[in-house]
C-alpha cells in the first residue's frame, strides 16, 4: 500500500521542529515505517542548493530563487519521495510547495499563477495527503527567537515581509482546507498535540 505524504509548514519561529520531531516518534510508535526529510534539502543536490539559498550572500532575483527550489523538488520528488511512498513508508517532510508560495509568492510577490504552473509541472498531480500549518502571530514568533520587543526599521521591514507569508500561508488554507490543516501554535505543546493526534489518526490504516 502506498504510503502517505505529509508536509509541515509555518513562519520561522513557530515550532516546527520541534513538532516534527514529536510527529515523527508518534507515527513510529504505531509501526509505521516513517522518511524523515526536508526542503530546501533532502537531496545531495537538495542540501546543496541549501546552503546556496541560505548562506549565500548573492541575491537573487525572487523568481530565480523559485525556479531553483522547483528543480531541487523535482529531483526530491524522483529520488526521495514517490520511492518511499512506492515502497508503503510514509514521508514527513519539513516544508513543501506551500512554503514557495508563502515566501517567494507571498514574501517576495511572485505572481501566485507562476508557482502555481511550477507546481503543476514538476508535481503532476501529487499533493501533500496532509500539510500541518503551524500558525503563530509575528509577536509570539518573535519572542520565541528572543528578539526585542520594540523592533527597529529593518525588524520592522522583516516583520512586514513575515507578515505577507503568514497571509500567504493561510490563503493556500483557504484554497484546500482539507489538506491544509491550521494549527494555532502559540499554544503549549500539550494542547497542540492533542489537536494534532486526532489529524495523524484519520490518515492510519
Ligand atoms: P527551515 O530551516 O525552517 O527549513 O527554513 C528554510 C528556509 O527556506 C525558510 O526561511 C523558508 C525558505 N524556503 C523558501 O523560501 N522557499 C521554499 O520553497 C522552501 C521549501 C523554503
Amino acid at each position: 500500500m502506498r504510503g502517505k505524504f505529509i508536509t509541515l509548514e509555518g513562519i520561522d519561529g513557530a515550532g516546527k521542529s520541534t513538532h516534527l520531531r514529536w510527529i515523527a516518534r508518534f507515527l513510529k510508535g504505531r509501526r509505521i515505517k516513517v522518511t524523515v526529510t526536508r526542503e530546501p534539502g533532502g537531496t545531495a543536490f537538495g542540501e546543496t542548493l541549501r546552503r546556496l539559498l541560505l548562506g549565500g550572500r548573492q541575491r537573487l532575483h525572487p523568481e530565480t530563487e523559485t525556479l531553483l527550489v522547483f528543480a531541487a523538488r523535482r529531483e526530491h520528488l524522483d529520488k526521495v519521495i514517490a520511492p518511499a511512498l512506492g515502497a508503503g513508508r510514509w514521508v514527513l517532510c519539513d516544508r513543501f510547495t506551500d512554503a514557495t508560495y508563502a515566501y517567494q509568492s507571498g514574501g517576495s510577490r511572485v505572481r501566485w499563477g507562476r508557482v502555481g504552473a511550477l507546481e503543476r509541472w514538476v508535481q503532476r498531480g501529487l499533493q501533500p495527503d496532509l500539510t500541518i500549518l503551524f500558525d503563530v502571530s509575528l509577536a509570539v514568533a518573535r519572542r520565541r527567537a528572543g528578539r526585542k520587543i520594540r523592533p527597529d526599521r529593518f525588524e520592522r521591514e522583516r516583520d512586514a515581509y513575515f507578515e505577507r507569508v503568514r497571509k500567504a500561508y493561510l490563503r493556500r488554507h483557504r484554497e484546500d482546507p482539507r489538506r491544509v490543516r491550521v494549527i494555532e501554535a502559540g499554544r503549549g505543546m500539550a494542547e497542540i498535540r492533542k489537536e494534532l493526534e486526532p489529524l495523524l489518526l484519520k490518515l492510519c490504516p
